[in-house]
């Protein structure tokens, strides 16, 4: 496991990823029933951007920083988050603050630095489980969660060759497992082949209702750079894909450098 987020914390795609999370965990709110939550690669819920990791790659200065010094009204419940939390927040972090007193929110972390600081950063917090265990393993073992409704975040590091294919596979099986869950699976846009034999998998495995959120600084055509990122939602819920665009558009106004191919696109992969 070299794939550390620190290093990554607040870059483009880690600001659209968390831009859309809080969309989505919104529209699920929007029912008084309370919500599960899983968060399957939590890193490590916060992260100084001033630390060594965040200083030697600037990746912040091309996201979160940029937007925190040009708002947007679409982005602004996520952007609200950022500033009220202190230190930049991860996935975890910004679930959490949105919990209802009935949500519940389960977290699992491989590496055990991240692992260990999301257990001080939860320790004593009834509402927030974190395991230092698996994620592709506690899928099967966490659900289907005892609320029959449920958001599962899958933000793998994508280190292994294998990664898009095993994400297809396991979003086949666990939506089996708890068919009126909601999936949100992030995905690296290097270069389009991968990313197209991906949606296609997902296509021909029988999921219905997927939309993909891509949003694109560029034509996908160099492998070396991270052109691109996108967000798989498998049943997304009523309104999201309306309220999703503003926020790609408002995403790519800020955060596009003009380069040719940048775009800010939502696909609809399966039927409903
Ligand atoms: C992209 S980062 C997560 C960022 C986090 N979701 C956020 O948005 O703030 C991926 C995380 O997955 C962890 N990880 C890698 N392989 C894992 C596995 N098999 N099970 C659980 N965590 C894993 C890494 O240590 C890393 O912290």
């Amino acid at each position: 496991m070299n794939y550390r987020h620190a290093f990554h914390a607040g870059n483009f795609a880690d600001c659209t990823k968390h831009a859309l999370l809080v969309a989505l965990l919104a529209a699920l709110q929007r029912k008084l029933a309370p919500v599960f939550v899983l968060d399957t690669h939590a890193g490590a819920g916060r992260y100084d951007l001033e630390d060594i990791a965040a200083r030697r790659t600037q990746e912040a200065q091309s996201g979160i920083l940029r937007l925190l010094d040009s708002p947007a009204a679409a982005l602004e419940p996520y952007l609200a988050l950022v500033r009220a939390l202190g230190l930049y927040p991860g996935s975890p972090l910004l679930v959490r603050a949105l919990l209802r007193p009935d949500d519940r929110l389960a977290c699992c972390e491989l590496h055990p630095d991240d692992a260990a600081a999301l257990r001080r950063l939860f320790a004593r917090d009834p509402q927030v489980a974190v395991h230092h265990r698996d994620a592709w393993e506690a899928l099967g073992a966490l659900l289907p969660p005892k609320q029959k409704r449920g958001l599962v975040l899958i933000d793998p590091p994508f280190e292994a060759a294998d990664e898009f294919a095993r994400l297809a596979a396991a979003l086949t099986a666990v939506q089996r497992r708890f068919p009126q869950g909601v999936f949100a699976a992030w995905y690296p846009i290097k270069h389009r082949a991968p990313v197209r034999a991906f949606l296609t998998a997902v296509r021909e495995s029988g999921l219905r209702d997927v939309l993909a959120a891509e949003l694109l600084l560029r034509e996908p055509l160099d492998p070396a750079r991270l052109n691109g990122s996108g967000l798989l939602v498998v049943n997304p819920p009523y309104c999201f894909e309306a309220e999703a665009q503003p926020i790609l558009d408002a995403l790519l106004e800020r955060l596009g450098i003009r380069e040719a191919g940048e775009g800010a696109v939502i696909t609809r992969v399966a039927d409903e």
